[in-house]
């Protein structure tokens, strides 16, 4: 660790190395990790192109940004909560400034996404796992000590492009149409659980060197999951199956109001994406909630 780090600030968790800085402070985990360290008792600094909030010690940069290292602070400890690819080329910035501790976000898209139909989610499922590579091959050359965490889909209501997105549909449409049965089954994390689970990470030496799938505390399948988001907005579910094909031109109609929709969503609704949350379970005491949304 750099002569400047200070391993320990008073009330910190242990182990946690300071200063810490929050990557990605804006996205659907930051603030709930920003709050979590605040009540730790560590003031945290974040980066990010947009302000987390007023009260935080922002850093107002871009990961992309050649000038980086002039922007960044000195760093302990540092959680990743924006796009892994983007880490690669901002990590030996990040090594200038004393960082010693890595705790990235990843996706468990790299696994699920890898062999899809369409090029474009190939090619993310791709930059993922080359990005994952780049950080562990980094981290220990330099004798970074990293943690890799792959969500499956991470939600907060009223907040996510996926749940809550289902939840504006049924809003909006009041029905919800299904491609088939929607019988794959579904994981979906709740990003408060993500933030306490990045936080124990960061501390359990077990964790030191790994990567880990996080699954929400349930599983289910993607019409079960549908259910829970018409009982979160009081409703009784309306659910419409209709067969595959209907399905993708439903999707071409819906699109205005679903940017982003692709074919294979619907094929996924069939499809399995599930992990075993078992070894973050026993090495940094993972306990995410059970899938009851409510909005
Ligand atoms: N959403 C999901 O269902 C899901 C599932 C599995 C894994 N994940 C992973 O979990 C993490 C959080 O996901 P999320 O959906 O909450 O992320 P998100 O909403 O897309 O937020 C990404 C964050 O990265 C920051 N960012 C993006 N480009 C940047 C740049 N060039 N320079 C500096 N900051 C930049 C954004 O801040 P500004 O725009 O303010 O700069 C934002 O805070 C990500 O690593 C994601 O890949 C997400």
């Amino acid at each position: 660790m750099d002569a400047e780090n200070t391993l320990l600030q008073p009330g910190a968790p242990s182990g946690l190395a300071s200063p810490v800085l929050v990557l990605g402070a804006t996205s659907l985990i930051g603030r709930f990790l920003l709050a979590r360290l605040s009540a730790a008792g560590i003031e945290p600094m974040a980066l990010s192109r947009r302000p987390p909030s007023d009260d935080i010690c922002w850093v107002d940069a871009d990961l992309g940004d050649p000038d980086l290292a002039k922007a960044l602070p000195q760093v302990g400890t540092v959680f990743s909560l924006s796009p892994i690819w983007l880490l690669p080329r901002a990590l030996p910035a990040l090594k200038a400034r004393g960082l010693s501790r890595l705790v990235a976000f990843s996706s468990t898209s790299r696994f699920t996404k890898q062999d899809s139909p369409e090029a474009s989610e190939r090619a993310v499922a791709k930059a993922l796992a080359d990005a994952e590579a780049e950080v562990e091959a980094f981290c220990a050359a330099q004798g970074v000590s990293w943690t890799i965490l792959r969500p499956t889909l991470i939600y907060v209501e009223g907040r996510d492009g996926n749940v809550s997105r289902l939840a504006s549909l049924i809003r909006r449409f009041k029905v919800l149409p299904l491609s088939g049965a929607g019988a794959g089954r579904r994981q979906p994390v709740h990003a408060e659980d993500l933030a306490i689970g990045a936080l124990e990470a960061a501390q359990a030496p077990a964790a030191s060197n790994r990567a880990y799938d996080l699954t929400g505390g349930e599983i289910l399948t993607y019409r079960v999951m549908a259910e829970r988001v018409f009982q979160g907005l009081g409703r009784r579910p309306a659910i419409l199956t209709l067969p595959p094909w209907l399905f993708r031109g439903l999707l071409t109609l819906l699109k205005p109001f679903y940017p982003g929709a692709t074919a294979a969503m619907g094929d996924r609704m069939a499809q399995d994406l599930t992990f075993d949350d078992g070894p973050a379970r026993a090495d940094f005491g993972w306990s995410p909630r059970d899938f009851h949304p409510r909005f």
